[in-house]
């Protein structure tokens, strides 16, 4: 099982005494959890390594969650590890993976994290779960708190994807959608996670921030214990990337691999306060005001609970954050869909355009070794596509007129 030692703030320090109390009373940042993977005996690790499970869970003594019988689970995880040579030869990096979580069971990579969320959730007696989200947490939480047979809370900003709104709502969850934009709407979720005593899902909930250590566990099965020269993750609130590297680290202290990856955030410019605590200096973010982006998900101006820890991580790694335009942005969608075959939300596909800008930029060299997450699906943001207005237009059903089609449309890899 995996022993909680404690919650502990990574700014002071301190230990907080409650196991659901989330942010350090002192520092406001979120608690981390501190799981104790040193005492699991080599016969213990030898099993777990050997284990046939494919979800998260054959990991399960390195997760926050005590007892088997909570977990709460659809199958997350070992999603597929692509490489496209088409993408590669595009990129022009000769070892460019996409780990493609698209095909997680609600279309997003928080369902590596709502998986021990609320596992963790059921195990401390919990009854509702709520979350507030730019709509891929919100279908996350509602649908593991369905199964979980816990209620689900979710708030959204005004404006968040119909596809998303309506995801959450089909699971049973109570969906409210609130006036402002996501910074706002958070603020008055947190006031409502007080009042009502939910179980808060948020990246301020240090259970479900280990959730996405799954990435550096998986990534080490998956490529036969190589360990990749940089990970690229789509950003907005810094879970992944400081779950990323943490897992990456404890892999290390169990001597499994012998070096670390960098990390890359890739945020959208319209929301990019990691790039600007970097540039500054600065060990915590200052926050900022998220324009709109075609990267909705990644539309959030102040990641205040995990920025010191994210910013840590990003320059411990000797990492970096990317800045990226929507144009830079829609254009890596278009591209991870006709070279790779992955259809992906435009904040999914970030993290290609900062692969791209990091090699144009010489940062990354041709021959490294290079995974971007490819973390939500393209179906949740449909209205993104463009379709060109000829297309949708019905045509006669005839030979000539298909002939006349097919050859006004070229357009490949
Ligand atoms: C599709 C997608 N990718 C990436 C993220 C970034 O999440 P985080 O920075 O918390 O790992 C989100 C969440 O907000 C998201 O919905």
């Amino acid at each position: 099982m995996g022993i909680v030692k404690g919650l502990t703030c990574p700014k002071c320090g301190r230990e907080a005494d409650s196991r659901t109390i989330f942010q350090c009373a002192s520092c406001g940042v979120a608690l981390e959890a501190i799981v104790d993977i040193e005492s699991l005996s080599k016969a213990q690790l030898l099993e777990i390594r050997s284990r046939n499970d494919p979800t998260i869970w054959r990991w399960f003594e390195f997760f926050p969650v005590e007892k088997r019988s909570a977990i709460v689970s659809l199958g997350e995880g070992f999603t597929p590890l692509l490489r496209c040579p088409g993408l590669c030869e595009k990129i022009d990096i000769a070892e460019l993976y996409l780990k493609n979580d698209t095909v997680l069971p609600t279309g997003s990579l928080k369902d590596r994290s709502n998986a021990v969320a609320l596992s963790k959730a059921r195990e401390l007696g919990f009854k509702t779960a709520s979350v507030v989200s730019t709509g891929n947490a919100a279908a996350s939480v509602a649908a593991y708190a369905a199964v979980a047979g816990l209620n689900g809370v979710v708030m959204v900003p005004e404006g968040t994807s119909p596809s998303k709104v309506a995801q959450a709502s089909a699971y049973g969850a109570t969906v409210l959608v609130l006036r402002g934009d996501f910074d706002r709407v958070a603020a008055v979720y947190r006031q409502a996670v007080r009042e009502f005593d939910w179980y808060d899902c948020l990246s301020t909930n240090p259970y479900r921030n280990e959730g996405k250590k799954s990435y550096a566990y998986e990534l080490f099965d998956q490529m036969c214990e190589r360990v990749p020269d940089w990970i690229i993750h789509p950003t907005a609130g810094g879970t992944g990337v400081c779950a990323i590297w943490k897992g990456y680290n404890e892999l290390l202290r169990l001597g499994w691999i012998s070096r670390l990856p960098r990390v890359v955030a890739a945020q959208s410019e319209a929301a990019a306060p990691f790039i600007a605590a970097l540039q500054n200096g600065s060990t915590d973010i200052e926050p900022v005001i998220a324009r709109d982006t075609v990267a909705e998900s990644l539309q959030v101006g102040n990641p205040k609970t995990l920025g010191f820890r994210t910013l840590k991580a990003i320059r411990n790694s000797h990492g970096t954050a990317v800045a990226l335009s929507d144009d830079e942005i829609l254009t890596a969608q278009s591209v991870v869909a006709r070279c790779a075959g992955v259809f992906a939300e435009p904040a999914g596909a970030i993290s290609v355009a900062a692969a791209r800008r990091l090699r144009q930029e010489g940062a990354i060299r041709r021959d490294e070794l290079v995974v971007c997450n490819i973390t939500g699906h393209g179906l949740k943001q449909p209205q993104a596509i463009e379709i060109p207005g000829e297309e949708l237009r019905p045509i006669p059903a005839e030979l000539g007129a298909i002939r006349e089609r097919l050859e006004s449309n070229n357009e490949k890899c």
